[in-house]
């Protein structure tokens, strides 16, 4: 298999054999027609109109898609809509005020329900006090929250005004939300006191504050008061209470401000190749019809369904598929605070039951740790509603997706395996429950209108059975449309490497491996580049390694991903100190972890931290990163004579045994 070094590999690629969804799920899925991959194919891009008609516009759109200008493609370009008012304002209409648009598990058993109605006021008074605090369309608001409903409102009433969001993982360090203020020059922020996880209160306005005092402009911060008297807070200058402007802003409403389609709606930060986060933007009708089309078409959702994505909004995920997607098709979206071990470990299943959800859509990781856990949690409930399963973030090995169709699914759901990115903005390969048989290990083929080309090296189609990388050879409705620090980078990083701009022919890559098999069916490998893909949160080795070698005494760090059971990978780091062997060890592995829980969070300290005089360089002076995975993984090395000093090979690999 090909990686980023171009060292051959051998993967052993083990997938089942194709399946029939359960028949009553086929009598009613949305798509059920197999002719919608050749409609699509000949239609093209007048094929997309589909996922464009599930929007309510402005301004109809006449043009599908421009490509003059290509990779920078432009989707119904001439159209102008609002996101928050096709997720909301429509709704209210054909008695569905009264529908719950949003359900609420807190981290404490508390429960809130919003109906459409609701979420129509509480986005429309945030609106208005943000307007008050000077926020103009495309002013950018970064939301720094945990699963609250004020998270969605916020992003909502942002999306009402015409202000981008960008929203920053809660879990994210002061470090890593100052960089992202900065680089996106945001000077509006949306935070909170503090939150739980697990039994814990975790102080949120701290890390708010002092990432203020980064920063270069002034900010205004709004606070959301989620501990109230557990985590007193005094506002400061340019702070002001959430349900104080809630208070004053008590029943305004604002009219959602028509956006062109091109028009950015979000900002999302990733980890990609370089030390610098990468400012994926996103627009508001490609993106939004995109979205809603695969709710649609992938995860079936109908608007009576409860609809629950057990993601973090902090993520791609959430944005799309707990936010966007069933808001835009007026269902009922399930969101969570807390982890699915607390209070006990049987806490999904009880959301399920409780609210008799229809779709379920989760991680490999959480699957994983649920089969560890024993099927006894989810027998314990009723889980009868459930009618589709989805996995999305890492590879799910047959196992776990077998554990998974028997122990939740009860053998009565499809399980729809969704491969997609922070770039591709919404689903790009899956099956299409209603059409596709299932092959357990394998995402599917590219959905349709989705060219999906696994190429090697030369940009060559490989033969079924080989693997190469993961690109895709026409633009699509949800992608992203350039990065905010530029539009050189965006080309750089997707686009240079497997096109023929002379031929104008244009092929995004997408940093991923992938085989693809005689039914055309893919499995994705893994991460080709310099990202690890930790339990499905996507970290930069570059962001990690840099965090490392800011602490004293530090020379020189490799990071590198070990496969994990649990994890799918765990992160391994070399370090190299300037004294060479004579270090305290614990006590440096512990100023190195400070560091990186400093710089991004604590989800970036490494499982394992491995000192060692000298990291295995290439005569040019290049650190083998790639042979320190294979180190790491217990794999063979190869040919190690392009090393200028090959001796410390061995000395690493006796000190991974060792421990
Ligand atoms: C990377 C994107 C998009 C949602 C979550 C992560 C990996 C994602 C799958 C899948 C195998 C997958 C890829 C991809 N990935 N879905 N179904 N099978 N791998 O978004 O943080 O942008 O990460 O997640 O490696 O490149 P992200």
């Amino acid at each position: 298999m090909v990686d980023r070094n171009g060292w051959a590999r051998d993967h052993p690629v083990l997938t089942g054999s194709l399946q029939r969804p359960p028949a009553a799920f086929l009598e009613q899925a949305n798509v059920t027609d197999s002719d919608i991959y050749d409609e699509f194919d000949e239609r093209w891009p007048e094929c997309w109109e589909r996922a464009a008609d599930l929007l309510a516009w402005d301004q109809p759109y006449e043009t599908v898609l421009e490509d003059e200008d290509a990779p920078f493609y432009r989707w119904f370009a001439d159209g102008q809509l609002n996101a928050a008012e096709n997720c909301i304002d429509r709704h209210l209409e054909n008695g569905r005020k009264t529908h719950t648009a949003i359900r609420w598990e807190g981290k404490h058993g508390e429960r809130e329900t919003y109906t459409y109605r609701d979420l129509y006021v509480a986005t429309n008074e945030f609106a208005a006090a943000l307007r008050s605090l000077g926020v103009d369309a495309d002013d950018v608001v970064t939301i720094y929250l945990p699963m609250i409903p004020e998270l969605p409102i916020a992003m909502l009433a942002c999306a009402r005004i015409g202000a981008p969001h960008s929203v920053v993982f809660a879990g994210l360090s002061a470090d890593a939300l100052a960089t992202r203020m900065d680089a996106a020059d945001s000077e509006y922020l949306v935070t909170c006191d503090g939150y739980y996880r697990r039994g814990d209160a975790f102080n949120q306005k701290s890390k708010a504050d002092n990432a203020r005092l980064e920063v270069d402009q002034d900010v205004r911060t709004v606070v959301v008061d989620r501990l109230g008297e557990e985590m007193p807070h005094v506002l400061g200058d340019d702070e002001y209470d959430y349900h104080d402007l809630q208070r004053k802003f008590a029943g305004e409403t604002v009219d959602p401000v028509s956006r062109d389609a091109e028009d950015m709606l979000f900002l999302m930060y990733t980890s990609g190749t370089t030390g610098e986060p990468k400012g994926v933007v996103h627009t508001t009708g490609g993106y939004l019809s995109h979205v809603a089309w695969t709710t649609q078409a992938v995860l079936d959702v109908k608007p009576e369904d409860t609809y629950w994505c057990a993601a973090d909004i902090g993520w791609i995920t959430g944005h799309s598929y707990i936010v966007y997607g069933p808001l835009a098709l007026g269902t009922t979206t399930v969101m969570y605070e807390g982890t699915p071990d607390y209070p006990d470990r049987d806490r999904l299943w009880e959301i399920v039951d409780r609210n008799a959800v229809d779709i379920f859509y989760t991680a490999p990781t959480a699957i994983r740790a649920f089969m560890k856990w024993g099927e006894s949690y989810p027998n314990e409930h009723d889980l009868s509603s459930l009618r589709l399963l989805g996995t999305v973030g890492e590879p799910i090995s047959p196992r776990p997706w077998q554990w998974y169709y028997e122990h939740v699914g009860n053998e009565e759901c499809p399980i729809v395996d969704t491969w997609w990115q922070t770039e591709t903005g919404a689903v790009t390969i899956s099956t299409l429950p209603g059409v596709d048989e299932m092959k357990p290990g394998a995402a599917g083929p590219g959905l349709p209108g989705i060219d999906v080309q696994i190429v090697d090296d030369d940009g060559t189609e490989v033969e079924a059975g080989d693997s190469g990388y993961l690109t895709i050879a026409q633009p699509w409705p949800g992608m992203a449309r350039t990065l905010y620090s530029g539009d050189d980078r965006f080309r750089e990083e997707y686009w240079e490497r497997f096109s023929n701009p002379e031929e104008n022919e244009w092929r995004y890559g997408s940093g991923d491996a992938a085989t693809i098999d005689d039914d055309g069916y893919i499995t994705v490998l893994g991460r080709v580049d310099d990202v690890i893909n930790v339990s499905g949160r996507r970290l930069g080795t570059m962001e990690i390694e840099s965090a490392i070698t800011d602490v004293d005494g530090v020379a020189e760090a490799a990071v590198v991903g070990r496969s994990s059971e649990s994890n799918g990978t765990d992160i391994y780091a070399y370090v190299s100190t300037e004294s060479g062997h004579s270090v305290d060890e614990s006590g440096m592995s512990e100023m190195i972890e400070r560091s990186i829980e400093t710089a991004i969070g604590p989800m970036a300290k490494p499982k394992s931290i491995l000192f060692t005089p000298e990291l295995p360089k290439t005569r040019s002076g290049k650190i083998m990163r790639r042979l320190l995975e294979a180190v790491a993984n217990g794999e063979e090395l190869g040919d190690t004579s392009a090393l200028r000093n090959p001796e410390i090979v061995g000395e690493i690999q006796a000190e991974i045994r060792e421990e």
